[in-house]
């Protein structure tokens, strides 16, 4: 398995372009399921989760193609298999995302039940809920969600007891064919979930309410091929936003948008960092200083994402003061602590906050991955650590980061893959 070596003490200083939004991309790519005609997609990251959505599609009978810019043609006509083979969805939960729209379009879906990971058990039982809502028959047999509804599934009023960003955009996608109207109450408001619905309306698709919690959709017969560019991704943004500022250095992130990162741009500037933004960039400079220790506590958008907390707590751990991270979204989102500790990070865990002590200098240390986001926090650690760190298991970074050693690179880090 390859690793990432990365010599500490560079300060990052550049200009890279942002990759489309891989959460973004992953349900539209599902929503493809729903077209009668060829759909366009284009701005996709070139990511392992991304190939394995399109793989995913492939198994199932969809037609895709793919050209060199990552923009992908999908046609359904060829689908006679409805099943999402557990070889693939234990790979990728996101996988879960192919149920609503098959169900709707074919009145028959059977998925691999998504296991968990290492940041939680991730239940899906309110997707089930809601189809069910909707009219379908689900059960759980041999490890497969299957799920059937005979002819058209039925419009519901349903409220979600907890904020799902993957069970608002099933349940819309699934609702986008309903017959009759389907109201979604506690709905995720993620940027991501708009790009969804956006593009379901350039399908021709019936919703009101996108970007809020309630959201109205009256089901048509039929939904239609278009063309769609995926949102930029706000969370790799965020990523290499922290990136310059625990390094204390300076970046210019282009193709991407601030609107969408509001929460995490303040956090930012309460560190200390001068961030100017234009409508397709951000730019951040820390002016050479030590970063500011900050409190946060993840939620739903547009609160703190918590995609964005593991960075943040790389970058508490070597800034002036005390910090307090605050994890409320999912159970074992907090596992990057003892990889940094192991770094000379002073983290005190209680209960779902981390108590973050900054330090002066991290040490370098061999590292390994656990997930996309802790992977991300440990390679913005070795950035700032005296010495070589060597990160393991960085597959879980390839699925959610477009050639991360390379745009480091191109900002000024010495960081380079190593052959396992
Ligand atoms: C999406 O996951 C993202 N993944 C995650 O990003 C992100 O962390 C998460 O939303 C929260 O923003 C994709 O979009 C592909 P949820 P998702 O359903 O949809 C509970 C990354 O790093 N819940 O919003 O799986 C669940 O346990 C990934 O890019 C239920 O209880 O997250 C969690 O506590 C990681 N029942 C909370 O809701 C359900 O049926 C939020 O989960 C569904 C969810």
């Amino acid at each position: 398995m390859d690793k990432l070596l990365i010599q500490g003490g560079a300060r990052l200083d550049g200009e890279i372009r942002i990759s489309g939004a891989k959460n973004s991309g992953l349900p539209i790519l599902a929503a493809t399921l729903l077209a009668e005609g060829p759909m366009h997609i284009c701005n996709l990251p070139h990511l392992n989760d991304i190939t394995t959505m399109l793989a995913l599609l492939r198994c199932m009978g969809v037609d895709i193609t793919i050209d060199e810019k990552m923009c992908v043609e999908t046609n359904t006509e060829p689908m006679r298999e409805f099943t999402a083979p557990y070889e693939l969805v234990k790979t990728m939960r996101a996988s879960i995302l192919v149920l609503g729209p098959m169900l709707a379009r074919f009145g028959e879906a059977n998925v691999s039940f998504p296991g968990g990971c290492a940041i939680g058990s991730r239940p899906v039982d309110i997707h089930l809920r809601g189809l069910e809502a909707m009219g379908a028959t689900v059960e759980v047999d041999q490890g497969y969600i299957r799920a059937r509804c005979d002819g058209r599934l039925k419009g519901a009023h349903f409220f979600m007891d907890t904020v799902t960003v993957g069970g608002t955009e099933n349940l819309v996608m699934a609702a986008a064919l309903a017959e009759g109207r389907t109201v979604l109450e506690n709905a995720a408001r993620e940027p991501e979930v708009v790009d969804l619905c956006l593009c379901l309306e350039a399908m021709g698709a019936k919703i009101s309410g996108i970007g809020t919690a309630t959201l109205t959709i009256d089901g048509v017969e039929t939904l239609k091929g278009c063309t769609y560019k995926v949102m930029p991704d706000r969370i790799e943004t965020g990523t290499y936003l922290v990136a310059a500022a625990a390094t204390g250095g300076r970046v210019k992130l282009k193709d991407t948008r601030a609107d969408i990162l509001e929460s995490v741009i303040l956090k930012l500037e309460e560190a200390g960092a001068e961030i100017t933004c234009g409508d397709d960039w951000i730019a951040l400079d820390m002016k050479g200083k030590r970063p500011k220790s900050v409190n946060l506590k993840t939620a739903p958008y547009p609160a703190f994402p918590t995609d964005m907390q593991a960075q943040f707590t790389a970058m508490n751990a070597i800034a002036e003061g005390v910090g307090t991270v605050t994890e409320t979204i999912f159970e074992n989102r907090l596992i990057q602590v003892h990889e940094l500790n192991r770094m000379g990070a002073n983290i005190a865990l209680e209960g779902n906050t981390a108590m973050i002590t900054g330090v002066k200098q991290l040490k370098a240390a061999p590292v390994m991955a656990t997930d996309l986001r802790a992977s991300a926090s440990l390679v913005i650690a070795g950035l700032v650590a005296e010495g070589d760190t060597l990160v393991d298991r960085i597959y879980h970074i390839d699925r959610g980061y477009e050639c991360i050693e390379e745009k480091l690179q191109l900002l000024g880090a010495n960081i380079r893959r190593v052959p396992g």
